[in-house]
């Protein structure tokens, strides 16, 4: 049965690395012997909102529920839309609506790309951050009292329930498990951070007595954040609540060098709703329209993708053709970023051609 996939290209260079992420996706489905279908939708863009006055139609619950997975491209045009209004309008109402609450972002060091970290190869760097995503330190539970006066005082409770820990923490111990090194790394801040952080740290410690062949460790986040920097390669799944994991889950990637490389997914598990994989990046408008975005984030993006519909081994073809493109070097297919002086779409092409092979 055919897998249905969403399409959401969104804007800037969303709309321009889109179509090399579903070339790969297309070679990969026919090395593979997949069935891929694509849906393609125009909203969750400011183009939409522009016309529309808003960034969803109302019943966008209804039209990608059905859907198995959903590929977004980028979104984001501040001069035309404020940010608050698009981020919240669209992508930020599907993490929430579809209770995907996983962030699940690589941070592997490729070939051919240099790590803003002094001295490291790849091999050096290969991690993955798992953020929790919807509750934590991202609350609406909290106030404002005594507005404009001098006794002026604001609250923003963090939120953690032992089913939303329970279930980020064994997500990360089952990731771990599917890894050679095993290992899973807890950010916490218990000794700062009296109540919800010894909390995390306890489940951690209860969810670790079902994953006996897990290796454990945790780090408070501020020394965490130095390890990223200092020791990347102690590193193999690291899982945060919402606010840690925001943090680490930019950084991880930043040490890996530019930001058209990074993909992410947010994930609901038990498949009860679409999941939805986009690269890091945003809408990139100082380079769109040009032609020479990195469509890496996109198709690695789409990699994941297949690897959450239950296909590894294709997921894993993508990969290490991008590793491939990336090794050979050649300037005629890389985009600027990465030292090129190619096109979004010469990188894709080659990229699409190496899943053929
Ligand atoms: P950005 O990620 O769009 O761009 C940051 C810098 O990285 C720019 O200099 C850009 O040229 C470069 N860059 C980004 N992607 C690239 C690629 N694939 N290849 C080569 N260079 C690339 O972040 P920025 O400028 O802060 O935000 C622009 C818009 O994107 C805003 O409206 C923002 O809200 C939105 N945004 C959307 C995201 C999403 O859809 N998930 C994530 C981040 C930002
Ligand atoms: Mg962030």
């Amino acid at each position: 049965m055919a897998h249905r996939i969403a399409i959401i290209a969104g804007d800037g260079i969303g709309t321009e690395v889109m179509p090399e992420g579903t070339r790969a996706l297309e070679a990969a489905a026919k090395r593979f012997d997949i069935e891929l279908e694509f849906t393609t939708f125009e909203f969750g863009s400011c183009d939409y909102y522009l016309e529309h006055g808003k960034m969803l139609p109302d019943d966008w619950f209804e039209q990608l529920k059905g859907f198995d997975a959903l590929f977004y491209g980028a979104v984001g045009w501040p001069d035309k839309v404020p940010d608050h209004i698009s981020l919240w309008g669209s992508l930020l109402q599907f993490r929430r609506r579809f209770d995907q609450y996983i962030n699940l972002r690589p941070c592997k060091l490729m070939p051919g790309i240099k790590s803003p970290l002094a001295g490291r190869e790849p091999g050096d760097i290969d991690f993955y951050v798992v953020r929790e995503n919807t509750e934590g330190e991202y609350s609406s539970v909290g106030g404002k009292m005594y507005e404009g006066t001098e006794r002026e005082i604001v609250i923003q409770e963090t939120v953690m329930s032992r089913t939303g820990v329970d279930r980020v923490l064994k997500y990360a111990f089952e990731l771990a498990q599917t890894r050679p090194r095993k290992k899973l790394t807890s950010a916490t801040k218990s000794n700062g951070i009296s109540i919800t952080m010894p909390y995390w740290d306890e489940r951690v410690i209860e969810m670790a007595k079902s994953y006996p062949e897990i290796a454990v460790d945790k780090f408070h986040i501020d020394i965490l954040t130095a390890n990223f920097v200092l020791h990347p390669d102690w590193f193999d799944v690291v899982v945060g609540s919402n606010l840690f994991g925001d943090i680490l889950s930019d950084l991880g990637p930043a040490c890996t060098g530019t930001i058209g490389i990074a993909p992410s997914a947010n994930i609901n598990p038990e498949g009860n709703f679409p999941s939805l994989f986009e690269p890091v990046h945003g809408s990139a408008p100082d380079i769109a329209g040009k032609g020479i975005a990195n469509p890496i984030g996109q198709i690695w993006s789409g990699a994941m993708m297949l690897e959450h519909l239950g296909y590894k081994e294709a997921g894993d073809a993508i990969v290490t053709a991008i590793e491939e493109v990336l090794s050979e070097g050649n300037s005629q297919v890389l985009t600027r970023d990465v030292g090129g002086q190619g096109t979004t779409e010469s990188l894709g092409k080659a990229i699409a051609d190496a899943v053929s092979r």
